[in-house]
């Protein structure tokens, strides 16, 4: 039996409350305690408590010696596409030259590069490759991460990214949650042709989502809705047709140009719409009015360069629960360092640092359909934590690019990478 007692922690950030999505003042109540300690049995937390209560009420349990850290829960990282071949460091020049994201698109790289790319891996390789990443990530303290397909593109390559991802999920301590992003681009070979456009969509509709699902490949579905990508209308039968097969929604929304996705991701019932640093003031009205989470990825426009970051305070003052992810990927933000996500938050959303670490726990867990059993240190909660060399849990978004974390544990084990 694994029986833990983390003890001697300077701040313990449970984060507790409601097994939901947070939002508003809520978002502000990260549950920071003073002299706290946590109990984990097995792969779950048994109880959080004053340290005296908790060592009389679990004698005989193992203690961890947080050596006056601070302890958190570990960080959900909702939204990344992990699984791809080569760095795009070449585009990150392009740019800084003067052209932009979509001219690069336009011209066939971009996505599509990781596309041609993808296709030239085994399904070992990109395990390899991926592997490596993910453990990254967990050093910085990730516990759960969602990783999407979407550089495959054809029915043969996304399944073999999924798979990638499933092998991913089995061999690595993390909690991987796979998404189905078929429809990150329209992939140059039915782009260009008249009529191919639809040929692609009707794929993704009748053969590669009934297959995903019929080998329970992913737990969700994904479309990059965006000017000279999927129209909303494109993305909504889509998504659709995935809902149909079983398959839960997220949504790429108003990443670059406002086109209708946020609304979209609310009357569909999203679990999740991502980006929105273009969002309009209906996308903001129609999320408020429902249960969607706003996934913000704000190292995206930092490494893009562009202006313009998502509109963090005007969400939360709506009401809309606001989660946090990297976005990893090789594009737009090849970043492992999930507490540069927690200082962007801070610095560039206007986020204070309790809001971002219920963004980054609770309310990512919500965007991934695990609101109830992952992101909170409370009893009942998956034993999931990270320890920062830090004495003010404020520390962890202030470190800017810090290797703060010393540790993370996932279902009550230690990640020792
Ligand atoms: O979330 N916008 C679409 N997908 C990614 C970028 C992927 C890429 O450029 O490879 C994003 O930013
Ligand atoms: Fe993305």
């Amino acid at each position: 039996m694994n029986e833990l007692l983390f003890v001697n922690a300077s701040q313990v950030v449970t984060c507790a409350g409601p097994g939901a999505a947070r939002r508003g003042a809520a978002m502000a109540d990260a549950a920071v305690r003073d002299g706290w300690a946590v109990a984990v049995r097995d792969d779950t937390i048994a109880a959080v408590g004053p340290e005296e209560e908790l060592r009389r009420a679990h004698p005989g349990f193992a203690e961890v010696d947080c050596d006056r850290g601070v302890l958190t829960p570990g960080f959900v990282d909702s939204h990344t596409h992990a699984v791809f071949g080569r760095a795009r460091a070449a585009e990150h020049e392009m740019r800084a030259a003067g052209l932009d994201y979509m001219e690069i698109a336009r011209r066939g790289g971009g996505i599509h590069a990781s596309v041609r790319d993808v296709r030239a891996h085994t399904e070992a390789q990109l395990v390899a490759l991926a592997g490596e990443r993910l453990r990254a990530l967990a050093r910085s303290g990730v516990t759960t991460v969602e990783v999407k397909s979407g550089y495959g593109l054809t029915l043969d390559d996304e399944l073999k990214m999924l798979r990638a991802i499933r092998r991913l999920a089995a061999e690595l301590p993390l909690r991987i949650v796979p998404t189905f992003l078929g429809a990150h681009e329209i992939p140059l070979e039915y782009r260009d042709t008249p009529g191919r456009r639809r040929a692609y969509i009707d794929l993704l509709v009748h053969e590669m989502i009934p297959r995903v699902a019929a080998e329970r490949l992913a737990r969700f579905a994904d479309v990059f809705c965006e000017t000279h990508v999927y129209t909303a209308a494109e993305s909504r039968e889509i998504l659709l047709a995935a809902r149909a097969a079983g398959l839960d929604l997220k949504l790429h929304a108003d990443e670059l140009t406002s086109s209708g996705g946020a609304e979209l991701a609310a009357e569909l019932d999203a679990a999740s719409a991502d980006h929105l640093a273009a969002i309009s003031d209906g996308g903001i009205a129609a999320l408020a009015r429902g249960r969607t989470v706003a996934t913000l990825l704000p190292a995206t426009m930092v490494f893009l360069g562009r202006p313009g970051q998502a509109p963090a305070r005007r969400l939360i003052e709506a009401g809309v629960p606001v989660a946090l992810a990297t976005d990893f990927n090789p594009g737009t933000s090849p970043t492992l360092h999930f507490p540069t996500v927690l200082t962007l938050a801070v610095s560039q959303l206007r986020l204070s640092a309790a809001e971002a670490l219920v963004a980054a726990t609770v309310n990512g867990a919500a965007a991934l359909g695990l609101a109830g059993r992952v992101g909170q240190l409370a009893p009942g909660f998956s034993a999931d934590l990270a320890l920062f060399r830090a004495t003010d849990y404020r520390e962890v978004p202030y470190w800017f690019g810090a290797a703060l974390c010393r540790r993370a544990w996932v279902r009550g084990k230690p990640c020792d990478w």
